[in-house]
């Protein structure tokens, strides 16, 4: 689907012009601190067809394995997308950077063998609704690789985080949420997950409320008989 055409949709903007000059920069200093190689393990082993849901900046561009035939980056917000615009001109495979949603993925059922988020599914409005896209999009057998800040597991960062996420913390955040059930939300979705890893990102003494981090792969299966009708 043309770009023009997923810009028309009112549905389509997602545009936090603060946030993703902040982000811009802020990106900037995760890398530095090593987010980097958890990029590198999300992508891994990849091949074929990829489409990867609001890919900000681009930061995971250069990590793509070359056995990547294309990628398809979806990214709502102008100024980010720009960006990724740029950063596709370095990518060691082919990038294609155009506007949407994660709500309504300008792509054909089952035309991807891999779909990556990164950092997203805590900002979407419906996490359900967004996995259900990526399911459609996905061909059976196809993967989902996340890299993703989630609910802390000890009682009291888990608090914290719900009350920033009632309060300030999507206000600032771009609509980020930060302790939402990823992990739960992905296997409700119909993914299988095979593999995964929880680490700290950053790993301080005091934890950030978007330290609890989760990397993996789920698959969509083969015989998967989900309802695949979001629209
Ligand atoms: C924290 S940034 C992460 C960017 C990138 N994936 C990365 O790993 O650096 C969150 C991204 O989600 C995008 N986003 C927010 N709402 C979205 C939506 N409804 N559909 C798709 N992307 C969305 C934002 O525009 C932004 O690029």
């Amino acid at each position: 689907m043309p770009d023009d055409e997923t810009e028309t949709r009112t549905d389509n903007r997602v545009s936090h012009p603060i946030f993703a000059r902040f982000y811009a920069r802020a990106s900037a200093a995760m890398e530095r601190g090593g987010i980097g190689e958890h990029r590198d393990r999300l992508l891994a082993g990849l091949a074929g067809r990829v489409i990867e849901v609001g890919a900000g900046n681009g930061l995971n561009f250069t990590h793509y394995p070359p056995q990547v035939e294309r990628v398809l980056a979806i990214e709502p917000d102008p100024h980010l997308r720009s960006l990724a615009e740029q950063a596709a001109t370095q990518a060691p495979v082919p990038v294609e950077v155009v506007s949407g949603v994660a709500d309504r993925l300008p792509a054909a059922d089952a035309a991807f063998d891999a779909a990556v988020v990164s950092l997203v599914l805590c900002s979407v409005p419906d996490q359900a609704r967004a996995l259900a896209e990526v399911r459609r999009v996905v061909r059976g057998g196809g993967q989902l690789r996340f890299l993703e800040h989630v609910r802390a597991d000890g009682p009291r960062l888990a608090r914290l985080q719900r009350l920033l996420d009632a309060t300030v913390w999507p206000v600032f955040g771009g609509g980020c949420h930060s302790g939402r059930d990823t992990v739960a939300a992905i296997q409700a979705a119909g993914f299988q997950i095979t593999s995964i890893e929880r680490f700290r990102f950053p790993d301080g003494r005091i934890p950030f409320p978007t330290a609890p981090h989760v990397r993996g792969a789920a698959t969509r299966p083969d015989d998967d008989v989900h309802d695949t009708e979001t629209r």
